[in-house]
């Protein structure tokens, strides 16, 4: 468990076979149509497939609604698009750390751009998924930010420009000094924070342009969701590994 030690937190050794393997794919199937229902399942099946036949590492975000169903179906790391910061109690449509861990999942994102959440919150999703063993990938738009929440030891940040997110304009070749420089801040304060980049990605020079920078990886929706193979999106994103 992340344990305050005066002003500082330290975080718990996790188990190894908790960890993600790195260098790491994490594919957010947001809540887009192709990603609904069955075609969710199908998805998380091909990124399966793709990571056994190259012994790569790939995690999944899949629909919330989806995602007990796509834990038990796939043998890759599964993990929610968002927690609410709220114990189990009294709350109504609320999504708890308790209840993602109960489906299998390995954890969850955090504080995505599409779901922004207060410092306060995302202390609290961190600090209660260490004490249940859960990975918490937490989103972040910039350096500064990438800089303050290392301060909470989360497992993972994923630095993601607002304006890229979409567009099909990887942040690793639009703008690689946010990379390099969110790897170097945030590793300065925490070495064991993974570090991921995202917004754009799309193909393997991409992802070979975010390890070249140092990130340990990338997360990443439209270019495998949306694109008409998705297979091949990802066998495309794989070789950049
Ligand atoms: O969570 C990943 C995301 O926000 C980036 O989206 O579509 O630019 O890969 P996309």
């Amino acid at each position: 468990m992340a344990m305050r030690n005066g002003n500082m937190r330290v975080q718990k050794k996790m188990n190894s076979e908790v960890k993600l393997g790195t260098p790491v794919i994490v594919l957010n199937e947001k809540v887009y149509v192709e990603s609904v229902g069955k075609k969710g399942v199908e998805l998380a099946k091909i990124c399966e497939e793709v990571a056994e036949k190259q012994g790569i590492s790939i995690a999944i975000c899949p629909q919330q609604v989806e995602l007990a169903k796509i834990v038990s179906s796939v043998n890759i790391p599964c993990f929610a698009q968002h927690v609410d910061a709220v114990s189990p109690g009294s709350h109504t449509g609320s999504v708890t750390l308790e209840s993602v861990k109960e489906t299998g999942a390995r954890g969850s994102l955090v504080n995505h751009s599409e779901h922004r959440l207060k410092i306060a919150d995302i202390d609290f999703i961190v600090d209660k998924a260490a004490s249940l063993n859960l990975l918490t990938i937490v989103c972040t738009n910039n350096i500064a930010v990438s800089k303050a929440v290392a301060e909470l030891k989360p497992y993972a940040i994923a630095v993601e420009p607002p304006e890229l997110i979409g567009s099909g304009r990887a942040v690793s070749q639009e703008d690689p000094g946010i990379v390099e420089d969110t790897v170097r801040v945030v590793k300065r304060v925490d070495e064991n924070c993974v570090v991921l980049c995202g917004a754009g990605v799309t193909n393997g020079a991409d992802v070979k342009a975010a390890i070249e920078l140092g990130a340990d990886g990338v997360l990443l929706a439209s270019g495998v969701v949306k694109a008409k193979d998705p297979k091949r999106a990802l066998l495309d994103l794989v070789t950049g590994l």
